[in-house]
This record gives structure tokens, sequence and C-alpha cells, in this order.
């Protein structure tokens, strides 16, 4: 599929019709959303997958009863990673071991550590979660190319969610993405024109 028709047959599915994505695919996506790209390759984001009913039941409480929760196949609830920290190590390490050379890795580590010395413990979280909006719309329209439908939501409590998916508080929920095949029809899209958009 071009990108075009994905952008606009991809939409905000309301409702699922509780068919299993299967794992060949599943695996396609998640391995997609890997690729997903991010400040300084720190990737700050951990991805929990639902598929528990009793467990989903749970979180639709959570989530002021959206159809999305129980009906979908799979929900990943894309968290912010707030160890900053801990990811650029992981980062450096991963450099290392594919081979930069020590020089450019210094360079590097420097521009690491002004970008790292921005955050508190607040504006930590605050980066971490763009970062992760932008795995999610990675998830988004990779789920699409599958033939897979979703529907990105922050109609949730996040502070509910980390309770009964056991979530540490490392980790905060920021958006959802269930997956899955259509119970609904795509609305007509509504957007401001380019006029109002570009400046
Ligand atoms: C950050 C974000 C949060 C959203 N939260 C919800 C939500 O909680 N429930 C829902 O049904 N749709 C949610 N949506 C979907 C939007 O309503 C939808 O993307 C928008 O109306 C445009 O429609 P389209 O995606 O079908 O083109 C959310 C979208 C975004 C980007």
């Amino acid at each position: 599929m071009e990108f075009k028709e994905l952008l606009m047959s991809r939409y905000a599915t309301k409702k699922f019709d509780g068919k299993i994505i299967d794992e060949n695919k599943l695996e396609q996506l998640f391995e997609m959303i890997r690729f997903a790209p991010s400040a300084l390759n720190i990737q700050p984001w951990k991805i929990k997958v639902v598929t528990d009913v009793e467990t989903k039941k749970k979180l639709s409480a959570a989530s002021m009863e959206q159809a999305q929760i129980i009906t979908c196949s799979h929900l990943l609830v894309f968290c912010a990673n707030t160890d900053l920290d801990g990811n650029a190590q992981k980062t450096l390490n991963l450099m290392k071991k594919a081979g930069v050379p020590e020089e450019n890795l210094e360079q590097f580590q420097m521009i690491m550590n002004i970008f790292l010395s921005n955050f508190d413990s607040e504006t930590g979280v605050n980066e971490a979660q763009c970062n992760v909006f932008i795995a999610a719309i990675t998830a988004i329209y990779a789920a699409k190319s599958l033939g897979i439908d979703s529907c990105p939501m922050q109609g949730f409590n996040n502070e509910e969610y980390s309770k009964i998916l056991e979530i540490p508080s490392s980790l905060v929920p920021t958006i959802l993405v269930p997956i899955g095949y259509p119970a609904d029809k795509q609305m007509p899209k509504l957007r401001f024109t380019k006029e109002e958009i570009f400046f």
C-alpha cells in the first residue's frame, strides 16, 4: 500500500470484531514498531501487551468503558521509560558493539550528557512521553500496512492502569493502541485546510 493510501484508510477504530491477530502478523508488527525513531536513539519506551479477557474488563473500567478495550485482539499499552540514563547507556553499548569508532563514541557521549542534563524527574517523563508518541504513531501505520486496524487512545486513567497491570513506577502508561479487525465503518476525514495549518 502506498503511504498516502495508508494515511487515508487508517482511522480511529471505535469497535473491533474480536478476531485474534495471528502470531506471524503480530511478530511483523512488533518488529516494525522496534524501528521507530527517538531522540539520540534512546528508545525510552516499553510496551505492555494485554490479551487476557478479565484484565481487559478491569482496564475497560479505567478507560471510560470505551469499546475498543474489550473488543480488540491485542491492547498495546505504550509506557514511557523514565530511566533515560539507563537507556542512554544501553544505546552507547549498542554503538560500541556495532564497532562505532572510539572518537565518534566520545563525541556522541558528550552530546548525550548535555542532552540528559536538560532533564529533571518531571521534564524527563515529558521527554520520554514525546518519544513514546512517535512509537505509537509508528504502530498505527505499521498495523494498517499489515491490514490491521487500531485506535490511538489517551482516554484512560494511567494510575489505574499501572495498578491493574502492576507496572513498575519507572514506567508511565502514556498512550494505548488497541489493535484488531474493525466492527465499525470509517467516517469521512475532517481536517483543517492547508492554509490554516502552514504559514
Ligand atoms: C493522542 C490521541 C488520543 C486519542 N484518544 C482517543 C480515545 O481515548 N478514544 C477514541 O475513541 N479515540 C481517541 N483518539 C482518536 C481521535 O479521536 C482521532 O484520531 C481523530 O478524531 C481523527 O480521526 P481519524 O483518526 O479517524 O482520522 C485519540 C487520538 C490521539 C492522536
